[in-house]
């Protein structure tokens, strides 16, 4: 008979040593396996006499077992070892501060913001945006929309002129945003209900003046709009901007060469406290111009005043960004300083929407 002592101590040392599955089912093969040690020294039982059965039997089988579980134990304990092995690598150290990515950290300018808000509001109200271009003639930027040749409001919009071309005609950055209504009109038929945000220049600089702003200029034109229409787009307009229940405005016989009548528009407001607060307070803030569009414009686009009519309106869009957001000078919008527009700017994926609240 093998030594089994020293056969059990040789299976017990491979299986310690097994340092996987597969090492470890070599092991089981070598001894538990249909030409296993084991599984031979089993088959030899078949050959002695009853009285060596008897005695060798419980020892080989006894050792079988032993072996068996050693086995079942190591396999169990390498088993263990990879899950402990998997939870480690996969560890997360949930303390770590997030880290955010480049799309969270950019900013949406708060004149882009405004400017997304303002089309949502008109949007919703039927408008479309129409465009025009910023490098103007002095055609649409101003004798189209009624100033007469050398009126002093040509001198008042402070027109930064290019250098006159060979033909003697001098192009303009636009002073408004008023020319695209010309070329709306030129090429639309009515009904017409477009705004126009974009940006204009006048030479001018100072807390709340800068070279380069924004308007959003508003049209309508159809055969029966009125200033109540106006009256209630522009109060709509205003609540839904402001965010606000309710709103008082106040309107203010003006002058503008393009609009007849024309008028100011102020809207109520609160200024105690140095803060500035819409929807209440006894306090009045000039915020647009506005009117009837005036006859001479409508011919000039080929339009029939006695058929044709309707309603215009132009509103400094940075001015009231600055009014709804606090932010006390307009020459910041464009210094492009990363420190404001990370105070001030808007998370790019917050798109304004009427329904999920403008500025929320
Ligand atoms: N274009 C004017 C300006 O820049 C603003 C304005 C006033 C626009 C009255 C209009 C309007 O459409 O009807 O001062």
């Amino acid at each position: 008979m093998a030594d089994l002592k020293k056969l059990e101590n040789d299976l017990v040392a491979a299986v310690a040593a097994a340092k996987d599955d597969t090492a470890l089912e070599v092991v089981r093969v070598s001894a538990l396996g249909k030409k296993g040690v084991l599984s031979e020294l089993l088959k030899t039982l078949g050959t002695m006499t009853p009285e060596e059965r008897k005695k060798n039997g419980p020892l080989i089988n006894g050792l079988r077992d032993r072996i068996s579980e050693a086995l079942t134990a190591k396999k169990n304990a390498l088993k263990q070892a990879a899950i402990s092995l998997r939870l480690t690598a996969d560890k997360v150290d949930v303390t770590l501060p997030v880290r955010a990515s480049a799309l969270e950290r950019g900013r949406i300018h708060p004149v882009s913001q405004v400017i997304d808000e303002i089309t949502a509001i008109f949007a919703d109200m039927g408008f479309s945006v129409a465009e025009g271009p910023d490098i103007e003639t002095d055609f649409y930027n101003f004798t189209a929309l009624n100033f007469p040749a050398e009126h002093p409001a040509r001198e008042m919009h402070d027109t930064f002129f290019f250098s006159p071309s060979s033909d003697g005609a001098r192009r303009l950055l636009r002073t408004h945003t008023s020319p695209v209504q010309i070329r709306t009109m030129e090429n639309v038929k009515p009904p017409i209900h477009v705004i126009t945000p974009g940006r204009t220049y006048r030479c001018d600089s100072d807390q709340t003046h800068t070279p380069m702003f924004h308007q959003v200029e508003g049209l309508v034109i159809d055969k029966s709009s009125h200033l109540g229409h106006l009256k209630w787009i522009l109060e709509e307009f205003c609540k839904a901007f402001f965010e606000v229940p309710s709103v008082q405005m106040r309107f203010r016989p003006s002058y503008f060469p393009f609009t007849e009548p024309s008028m100011e528009v102020d809207i109520q407001c609160d200024r105690r406290g140095g803060e500035v607060r819409f929807g209440k307070g006894d306090d009045w803030l000039e915020i647009l111009g506005c009117g009837m569009v005036h006859p001479n414009v409508l011919r000039t686009c080929n339009l029939d005043p006695d058929e044709y009519q309707g309603f215009a309106w132009g509103l400094g869009i940075d001015r009231i960004a600055m009014l709804k957001y606090g932010m006390p000078d307009l020459r910041m919008f464009f210094e492009a300083d990363v420190r404001w527009l990370t105070h001030y700017g808007f998370r790019p994926l917050d798109f304004p929407t009427l329904a999920g609240g403008l500025s929320s």
